[in-house]
């Protein structure tokens, strides 16, 4: 499989590099190569694949990595009905943002062991303590909508970061994946696309606005993610 890492939409001051697979996860080796702890970024667009290929590099590099989702960061549904935001989950004043900053900035120095959440799609809730970080670990990889956003908390996490990467997708390709992942998780296909082309859509464009900040634009192509586990 070819991961293409591209300058398309230049004058964006990502890298122009192709790179495979096994260059992506070297890339990540490096990092996790070093005496101190590195924190690797992975940033697109709803449905770009940025879990999947967190969760293959965290695989990959193996007991010296760890994924932390920035998802992990999502509001409660109660705090988010209360808030009268629960119709725009996802969006970025849904999160506790500057929560996920807090966590980032206690994972760098790598002493304590350190506990983070993770999110649980199928319950659509945040799990507390989900993810144990010792001070071993080298690489922490961490992957969400919102890590180069350049509003409110969000704009401290890019400082945060040691590499950022920008995953992208052809436009239809990247919409029949996330209409898929909505069905797969218990949506009926109408409420699924109208989720792909309603609230995500809008979440999307503001992501794609934070493309310019990246290192990387890390292209992935389709392979056969079941075959991966
Ligand atoms: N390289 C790939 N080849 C084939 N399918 C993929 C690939 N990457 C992701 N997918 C599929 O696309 C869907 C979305 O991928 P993923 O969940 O990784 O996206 P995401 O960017 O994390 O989305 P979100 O922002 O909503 O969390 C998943 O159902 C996944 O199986
Ligand atoms: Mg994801």
């Amino acid at each position: 499989m070819r991961y293409r890492l591209s300058d398309r939409n230049a004058p964006y001051a990502a890298a122009v590099v192709e790179s495979s697979w096994e260059e992506l996860v070297a890339a990540a080796a490096a990092l996790a190569a070093g005496p101190g702890r590195r924190l690797l970024g992975i940033t697109g667009a709803p449905g770009s694949g940025k879990t999947v290929l967190a969760e293959a590099i965290v695989r990959a590099v193996g007991a010296r990595a760890r994924l932390v989702g920035m998802d992990g960061f999502h509001l409660p549904n109660a705090e988010l009905a209360r808030l009268g935001r629960l119709e725009r989950k996802g969006a970025p004043d849904t999160f506790d943002a500057a929560g996920y900053v807090s966590l980032l900035q206690r994972l760098r120095p790598a002493v304590d062991l350190v506990c983070a959440p993770r999110f649980d799609r199928a319950a659509e809730e945040p799990v507390a303590d989900a993810v144990s970080v010792p001070p071993d670990v080298r690489l922490v990889v961490t992957e969400g909508n919102y890590l180069l956003l350049d509003d409110g908390p969000w704009a401290e996490v890019a400082a945060l970061l040691d590499a950022r990467w920008y995953v992208e997708v052809p436009e239809p390709l990247r919409l029949e994946r996330l209409v898929a992942r909505h069905v797969d998780y218990g949506r009926s296909p109408p409420a699924a696309r109208e989720r792909a082309f309603g609230s995500d859509l809008r979440n999307a464009r503001l992501v794609e606005r934070t493309r310019a900040r990246a290192d990387r634009i890390v292209t992935v192509p389709s392979f056969d993610v079941d075959a991966r586990t």
